[in-house]
């Protein structure tokens, strides 16, 4: 049923100066993948073979990695080293990429609505590539793809339980519980201080949402940091009852900050290890 993932990749990566001077932060490898290819193996596992991409100035290396390379494979070839291209290869043969570029950085809201060219009118998947999430059984995306199927015509955030004092950097959701995983949403607030913050419930980098919330962000006027908030888009959807949210199960590592990039290192480091 979701067909299409949308991947926001315009953002500068302030936080990784001087790396993503000239490299997108969303090309940085945890070990040696970079931290998108991880997202689209994510949409890959959950059956989705159409990656719509926005960029912005300064990430060409996006499309130069899910293309063929035909210099490089001749290079490699029956050398030790084929097989290191062997994933990114099987990628870019069985899925579909398109691109499309925010020339403004006006916000996640504004990246979302950038890619409506891309989706047209079709529910489908969003991920934040810079939250890397490795799910225990099934990928985080998978899981919710399921919950999208037994409740269509919803939107569907994943949310993670986090320290209140870390409020200001989540949206945070609040809602009634409708299954042990699963809530309805009733409120959702993007960062707010923790004083404000309806619960200690964050949204993770991953969504599901029907293709009506593109009218929704049309009308949607700037919000926190001045920016058009995917956070208050869902509101309003959800005051008329349709965004869940929904409690994944797996590990998420916010690479978009060093810390959380060093620990993915590590995880990834020790797992590949055995
Ligand atoms: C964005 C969203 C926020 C969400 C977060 C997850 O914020 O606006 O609601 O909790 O992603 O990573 P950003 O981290 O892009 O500032």
């Amino acid at each position: 049923m979701i067909k299409k993932c949308l991947f926001p990749a315009a953002g500068y990566g302030t936080r990784f100066l001087p790396a993503t001077k000239a490299i997108p932060k969303e090309m940085l490898p945890i070990l040696t993948k970079p931290l998108l290819q991880y997202g689209v193996e994510e949409a890959i596992s959950a059956k989705i073979d159409t990656m719509a991409i926005v960029t912005g100035r300064g990430k060409r290396a996006i499309e130069d990695h899910f293309d063929r390379s035909y210099e490089l494979e001749h290079q490699i070839k029956d050398t030790s080293k084929e097989n290191l291209m062997n994933d990114i290869r099987n990628i870019v043969d069985n899925c579909t990429f398109s691109y499309t570029r925010q020339a403004r950085m006006l916000g996640l809201g504004h990246a979302i609505l950038t890619g409506k060219t891309l989706i047209g009118d079709a529910p489908f998947a969003v991920i934040l590539a810079d939250d890397l999430c490795v799910g225990e059984k099934k990928s985080v995306l998978q899981q919710m793809v399921e919950v999208y199927e037994r409740y269509p015509d919803h939107c569907i955030v994943a949310v993670e339980e986090i320290p209140k004092e870390q409020s200001h950097k989540y949206g945070i959701v609040a809602g009634e519980i409708l299954e042990d995983d699963i809530l309805k949403v009733t409120d959702m607030v993007e960062k707010p201080e923790p004083k404000d913050a309806p619960s200690n419930l964050a949204i993770i980098g991953r969504y599901i949402l029907t293709p009506d919330i593109f009218d929704v962000l049309q009308k949607t006027k700037p919000g926190k940091g001045g920016e058009i908030q995917i956070t208050d888009a869902l509101l309003s959807m959800a005051k008329e009852g349709r965004v869940l949210a929904y409690k994944f199960s797996g590990k998420r590592f916010d690479c978009g900050s060093v810390d959380g990039f060093v620990e993915a290192t590590n995880y990834f480091y020790e797992k590949d290890r055995g």
